[in-house]
C-alpha cells in the first residue's frame, strides 16, 4: 500500500510517499481503508522531533491520527464491526497512522462515522471534537449558563470547542483574527475578540472557564479575566503555579480516544447540530504543503489528506 512515512525527524520534507506493507491485525481489531486523514498540529510536533522527550517514536512512522474510511478487515473477536461499514476514528499516537491507504485500529477507538457528510470531511472530526469535548466537560466541568471563553477559536479544536459550549447552554466569547470573526459567530459565539488588535484580558473579568489552546503570553494573560475558583483548561499544558498564584485552577489534558465519545459526537454531526469547518483538502501526495499549512499557526478549522 501507498503511505507517507517519516525516516527521520525534520522538516516537512522528510515526509516521504513510499509502498509499504499492509498492516496486520490483532483479535480486537479493525483493518480500516482510509478514506481521508486530518492533520493535527501534532502530526508535525512529532515529525519535528518535538515529542521526542515525553514519547520515544521507533522510525520508519507513518503519521496522522484523525481517520475516516470503511471496515476491510475485523479480528476474530470483533461483533460491532463489520466488512464494508463507514467508520471514524482517532488511532492511538504510539501505532503508525492513517496517511496510508489501510490502518489498523483498536475497536474501542472506532466509532461510526456520521451519515450526512463524506468521509473525507469526517476524518477532521475525530481528534479536535474529542480534545475539545474532554477539555470543557470532562476536565473543566462547563455547566449550562457559565461563561467560557475559547483561545484560538477558528482552529481545530476551537471551532469545536465553540459549538459544543453554545449548545451546552454557556455564554460564549471566542478570540480570533478578525479575517475568522464571522465563521466564529456562525458557530455560536455570543461575542468576538480579535487576537490581533484588541487586548481580551482588558476587556474580560469573572469567567467559570477558560480553554486555552495556544499557550504562552495568551495563557499568561487569561489568569486574570478568570473568576476565583474558575478553571483554565489547556490543550497545551497549563502553568497550574501560575494558576495557584491567582486563586483559579490550572488542568492540563492528554486525549484519550474513546469510541462512545466519539459516537455521540457523530450523532451530534447528523442531528445537524455541530458542523465541522475544513480549510483544505489536499491529496495524500501533497501531506508537504498540509504540513506547513498546520504549522502556520493559522489554519481555519480541519486540513484534510484525501487517500
Ligand atoms: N492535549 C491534547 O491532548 C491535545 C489535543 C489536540 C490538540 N492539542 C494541541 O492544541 C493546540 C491547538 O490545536 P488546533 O488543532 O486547534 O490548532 P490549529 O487548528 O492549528 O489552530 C489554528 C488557529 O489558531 C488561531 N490562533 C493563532 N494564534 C492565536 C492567538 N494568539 N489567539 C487566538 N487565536 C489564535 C488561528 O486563528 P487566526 O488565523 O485567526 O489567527 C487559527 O485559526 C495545538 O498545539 C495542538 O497540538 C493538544
Amino acid at each position: 500500500m501507498k503511505a507517507v512515512r517519516i525516516h527521520s525527524f525534520g522538516d516537512a520534507g522528510v515526509l516521504k510517499l513510499e509502498d509499504v506493507p499492509k498492516p496486520a491485525i490483532g483479535p480486537d481489531e479493525v483493518l480500516v481503508k482510509v478514506a481521508a486523514c486530518g492533520v493535527n498540529p501534532v502530526d508535525w510536533k512529532i515529525r519535528e522531533g518535538f515529542m521526542e522527550q515525553m514519547v520515544h517514536y521507533a522510525l520508519p512512522l507513518t503519521l496522522g491520527w484523525d481517520v475516516a474510511g470503511t471496515v476491510a478487515e475485523t479480528g476474530a473477536l470483533v461483533r460491532r464491526f463489520n466488512e464494508g461499514d463507514a467508520v471514524f476514528c482517532r488511532p492511538d499516537t504510539l501505532r503508525n497512522g492513517g496517511y496510508a491507504e489501510y490502518v489498523a485500529v483498536k475497536t474501542i477507538e472506532l466509532a461510526s462515522a456520521p451519515r450526512s457528510i463524506p468521509l473525507d470531511h469526517a476524518a477532521g472530526i475525530p481528534l479536535a471534537s474529542q480534545a475539545a469535548w474532554m477539555a470543557l466537560f470532562e476536565v473543566a466541568g462547563l455547566k449550562p449558563g457559565q461563561k467560557v471563553l475559547i483561545h484560538g477559536a477558528s482552529g481545530g479544536l476551537g471551532t469545536f470547542g465553540v459549538q459544543f459550549a453554545k449548545a451546552a447552554g454557556a455564554y460564549v466569547i471566542g478570540t480570533t483574527s478578525a479575517k475568522n470573526a464571522g465563521l466564529v459567530k456562525s458557530l455560536g459565539a455570543d461575542e468576538i475578540i480579535d487576537h490581533t488588535s484588541e487586548d481580551f484580558s482588558r476587556k474580560l473579568k469573572g469567567m467559570d472557564v477558560v480553554f486555552d489552546t495556544i499557550g504562552g503570553e495568551t495563557q499568561a494573560k487569561s489568569w486574570g479575566v478568570l473568576k476565583k475558583g474558575g478553571v483554565l483548561v489547556s490543550s497545551v499544558g497549563a502553568d497550574e503555579k501560575a494558576a495557584a498564584a491567582n486563586g483559579v485552577i490550572g488542568r492540563s489534558f492528554v486525549l484519550n480516544s474513546n469510541g462512545a465519545r466519539l459516537q455521540e459526537i457523530s450523532g451530534l454531526v447528523d442531528a445537524g447540530k455541530v458542523t465541522v469547518i475544513i480549510d483544505k483538502v489536499l491529496p495524500l501526495a501533497e501531506a508537504k504543503t498540509a504540513h506547513e499549512l498546520s504549522q502556520s499557526g493559522h489554519a481555519k478549522g480541519k486540513i484534510i489528506l484525501n487517500v
